[in-house]
């Protein structure tokens, strides 16, 4: 099976770190209810001159210089994001000028929600397997602080800007994916481009039921089809929109918590960035031993889904 190997990741959150109580000059909430609601501590927001390209930018120079490639061996550069800085340019072919990368590959933005990093890794891949080339770039980048209402407490203090970055290559490898959706635009609806309500609106209970229902079903999904066990997993590395929600699952499937790993604490909900975020932090923490197995799953907007079996 042609399977993809994480030869190298990168981050990049912006400088300006935005606390609980630093919300509160926005809207009536506390440190307290923010903490045992959703475990967020803090998150990132974007100041002037900074966009969701420029994240992804410098995300995706981390990863490729870590994964210590040469750039003409890409076949392709995916962009995952909800909250674009233009329609166009992309993230990736801003990625392509900026970083001076080849120019006769695809570069492209994807928008699934929050489960966008899912559906780059499976597009990647077959790419990868149209291509002569071994290797792709995968960004998520987000700044959702651009499409938040400053106003809706229930929103507002749930989501950060972030990107995170992957390069991939076909090999040899364990690999399973699923992807799905279920169209509504009454649970998360994300106005975007002209619109006259351009924010994110959430039915947070409809979204928590949705979560806690679809991951461990993407789990039992991509095991079924691995022939693994949960047991054989070493790592389980969800979209971070809520540790309640995380908890809920490892709970639900009878593991023990610290297999999920969870930053949310520190930059809050960052959408199509936060797996790759997450992967990022866990390789520079060592967690990630080579022959790993990872199962990713995102959720969101949408309501789309997706998961992947990974080997680190
Ligand atoms: N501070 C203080 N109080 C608040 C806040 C806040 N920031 N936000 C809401 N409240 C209040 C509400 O007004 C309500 O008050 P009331 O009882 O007087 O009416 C009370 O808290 C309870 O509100 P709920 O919405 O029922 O709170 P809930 O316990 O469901 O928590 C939350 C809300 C955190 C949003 C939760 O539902 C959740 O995490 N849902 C999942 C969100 C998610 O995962 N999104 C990811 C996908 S997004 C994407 O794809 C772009």
């Amino acid at each position: 099976m042609k399977g993809l190997k994480i030869l190298g990741t990168g981050r990049c959150l912006p400088d300006k770190l935005v606390t609980n109580d630093d919300m509160r000059a926005f809207v009536d909430t506390s440190d307290e209810w923010i903490r045992t609601r959703t475990g967020i501590q803090t998150r990132h927001f974007c100041a002037e001159g900074e966009s969701t390209a420029s994240l992804g930018v410098k995300a995706a120079r981390l990863a490729l210089e870590r994964a210590g490639i040469s750039p003409e061996d890409l076949g392709a550069c995916v962009g995952c994001t909800v909250s674009s800085d233009t329609a166009a340019p992309t993230v990736a072919s801003t990625i392509q000028r900026d970083l001076g990368l080849p120019k006769h590959i695809p570069y492209f933005d994807l928008n699934a929600g929050c489960s966008g990093f899912l559906y780059g890794l499976h597009v990647t891949r077959g790419l990868l397997l149209q291509s002569d080339k071994p290797y792709a770039l995968l960004v998520g980048a987000e700044t959702l602080s651009r499409v938040m209402n400053f106003q809706d407490r229930g929103t507002c203090v749930i989501f950060g800007d972030g990107a995170g970055a992957v390069v991939v290559k076909l090999e040899e490898a364990p690999y399973a994916y699923t992807l799905g959706a279920e169209g509504s635009d009454d649970v998360i609806y994300i106005g975007g481009y002209g619109s006259k309500e351009p924010y994110i609106h959430m039915e947070g209970q409809k979204t928590f039921r949705f979560a806690v229902e679809m991951v461990p079903w993407c789990i039992h999904e991509l095991l079924g089809q691995s022939g693994l066990k949960l047991e054989d997993i070493d790592w389980f590395v969800l979209h971070q929109a809520n540790k309640r929600i995380i908890d809920h699952v490892a709970k639900k499937l009878g593991m023990p918590g610290e297999r999920f790993y969870q930053n949310i604490a520190h930059y809050g909900n960052t959408s199509a960035a936060s797996i790759p975020i997450a992967l990022d932090e866990m390789a520079e923490q060592g967690l990630l031993k080579r022959g790993q197995k990872l199962l990713c799953v995102g959720f969101g907007a949408g309501l789309t889904w997706g998961g992947a079996l990974l080997e680190w």
